[in-house]
C-alpha cells in the first residue's frame, strides 16, 4: 500500500515534541542545490529547524541524482547507514526526493524498507503537506509515493502538468537559507526547468520532464527580491539554459533578452548561466555577453565527445566541426572568453580513434576545465535500449585519466 501526498498538521507534531528538526543531504547538479534551498526555506516556515547532525533529527532528506550509477549507489549506502537512526527514533521521518525518486518510485522501498515516503522534483510543492500526513498518521504511517507522470506513457500535456513549476517567494528570516547572501556564493535562479534534448545516454529528460520556461516578470522579480537582500552575484541555471524562450502575444524574449533585463535591475554586479547546449549559442546571445558588464565571459557548454560517429548514437544533433565552429566564434566575439565543457568516455562503441577524436577537439577549444565522465548505462534510456555498454571499464578508467591529463596540461597554459 502507498499513500497519496495529503493533508495534515505539521503544527500538531511540533508541538507535542515529536518534530523538530530536519537534516537533509544534496547530490547531483545545481537544480538539486536549488531545490534543497526551496525545500528546507518551506520546512523552515513550516515551523522546523534545520541540523548538521543527521542522528539528532527528527526528519531526514535525500535530494538525490540518477545521472550515473554511482550517484544511486552512495544513496543506497547512505540510506542503509540510517537503519539504526530509524530503530532508534521510530518516529521520525525518512524521505528520498529528488531524481532518484522519480526515477525508481517504489522501488526506493524494495531496497531501503525504512524510507517513509518518495517525491520527485516535479512534486515539491507538496513537501510540506507529505511530511504532515505521514506525521498524523504516525505511528504507523503509509509509504507514500508523490511522483510525477511518466513521459513514455502518458499524454504530452498530463505530463506537463504532472511537472509542476515550483517558485515559492524565497522571503526567509533566516537569511543563510537562501544562498548568495551569507556565504559569497551567488544565487540559484531557475529560468527553465526539465529538458527536451533526449541525448541518448540520459536520463534528465525523464526524471526532470519537459522543457518549460519560466514568465520572464517573475525571474525578474525573484531577481530585484534577491537583489532587495543584499545578493549581488547571481547563476540562471536550465539543464539547456539557452534554450530559454518565452512567449506573450508578439513578444517572444529569448536568453539574451532577459541578460539585457536582469542587467538593469539595481544591485546586480555578476550574472552567469549554466548549462549549455552547443546548438543554439546564437550571435545575439555573444553579442549579449560581450556588451553587457554584468555578465560572466565564462561559457560551459558540454561537448560529450570529439567523435561525429559517437555524437551520432549520443542523439546530439551537430558534429564536432559544428562545435569548433561555435568555439571559434565565441573566442571571435568575446575577447577573454573562457570555456568549460563536460565528456563522456567510453560511450558504447567508442573505438580508440572515436576516442583520439575527443583528445584533438579537447586541444582545439583549449578549455579552462573539463568534466569528464565514465559512461554509465542507465536503465529507460534509448542508449540502454539500443547499444550495449561494451568498452571495458579498465579503458574507461585509461580514458577518463588520459583526458584529465590533458586537459590539466591545458589548464596550466591558460
Ligand atoms: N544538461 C547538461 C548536463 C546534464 S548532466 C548538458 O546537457 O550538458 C551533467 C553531465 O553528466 C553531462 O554533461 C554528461 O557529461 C554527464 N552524463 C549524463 N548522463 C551520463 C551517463 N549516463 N553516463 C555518464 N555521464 C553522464
Ligand atoms: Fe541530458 Fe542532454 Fe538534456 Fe543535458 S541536454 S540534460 S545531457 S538530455
Ligand atoms: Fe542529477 Fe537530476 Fe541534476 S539526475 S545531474 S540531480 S537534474
Amino acid at each position: 500500500m502507498t499513500g497519496l501526498c495529503g493533508q495534515g498538521n505539521i503544527k500538531q507534531c511540533i508541538h507535542d515534541h515529536t518534530m523538530q528538526t530536519f537534516y537533509i543531504e544534496t547530490l547531483g547538479c545545481q537544480m538539486n542545490v536549488l531545490d534543497s534551498e526551496l525545500a528546507s526555506s518551506a520546512l523552515h516556515r513550516a515551523g522546523l529547524q534545520q541540523t548538521d547532525a543527521p542522528v539528532n533529527a527528527d526528519v531526514i532528506l535525500f535530494n538525490t541524482c540518477s545521472v550515473r550509477q554511482h550517484a544511486e549507489e552512495k544513496v543506497y549506502s547512505a540510506l542503509g547507514r540510517l537503519k539504526n537512526w530509524k530503530e532508534e527514533k521510530p518516529l521520525g521521518i525518512l524521505g528520498v526526493l529528488g531524481c532518484m525518486a522519480q526515477k525508481d518510485q517504489r522501488r526506493i522501498f524494495q531496497r531501503a524498507p525504512h524510507v517513509d515516503f518518495v517525491l520527485g522534483p516535479g512534486r515539491l510543492d507538496m513537501l510540506v503537506e507529505t511530511i504532515e500526513q505521514l506525521c498524523n498518521e504516525k505511528p504507523q504511517p503509509t509509504k507514500t509515493v508523490c511522483v510525477s507522470l511518466s513521459r513514455i506513457e502518458r499524454p504530452p500535456l498530463e505530463v506537463l502538468e504532472s511537472f509542476r513549476q515550483y517558485n515559492p517567494n524565497r522571503d526567509n528570516p533566516q537569511r543563510e537559507y537562501v544562498s548568495g547572501t551569507a556565504c559569497g556564493t551567488p544565487s540559484l535562479v531557475r529560468i527553465v526547468f526539465g529538458c527536451d534534448q533526449f541525448c541518448s545516454y540520459c536520463v534528465v529528460p525523464f526524471v526532470r520532464g519537459p522543457e518549460q520556461s519560466r514568465p520572464p516578470q517573475d525571474i525578474a522579480n525573484e531577481v530585484r527580491h534577491l537583489a532587495g537582500r543584499g545578493v549581488t552575484q547571481i547563476t540562471l541555471i536550465g539543464q539547456t539554459v539557452n534554450s530559454y524562450r518565452y512567449q506573450t502575444g508578439e513578444k517572444k524574449t529569448r536568453l539574451a533578452d532577459l541578460l539585457y533585463q536582469l542587467s538593469n535591475i539595481a544591485g546586480i554586479e555578476q550574472i552567469d548561466f549554466v548549462t549549455n547546449y552547443p546548438l543554439g549559442i546564437d550571435n545575439d546571445l555573444l553579442q549579449a555577453v560581450r556588451d553587457l558588464p554584468q555578465v560572466s565571459k565564462h561559457l560551459h557548454i558540454p561537448a560529450q565527445s570529439g567523435s561525429d560517429a559517437v555524437l551520432r548514437r549520443m542523439n546530439r544533433h551537430y558534429t564536432a566541426s559544428q562545435y569548433r565552429e561555435m568555439v571559434d566564434r565565441i573566442y571571435g566575439t568575446i575577447s577573454g572568453a573562457t570555456l568549460t565543457s563536460d565528456f563522456i568516455v567510453g560511450f558504447c562503441g567508442e573505438t580508440e580513434e572515436d576516442f583520439e577524436l575527443t583528445v584533438e577537439l579537447v586541444k582545439y577549444c583549449r578549455f579552462r576545465n573539463s568534466f569528464i565522465f565514465k559512461y554509465s548505462e542507465r536503465s529507460g534510456t534509448k542508449a540502454a535500449e539500443l547499444y550495449t555498454d561494451d568498452v571495458p571499464d579498465e579503458v574507461k578508467k585509461y580514458r577518463n585519466n588520459r583526458l584529465l591529463d590533458i586537459q590539466i596540461g591545458i589548464s596550466r597554459q591558460n
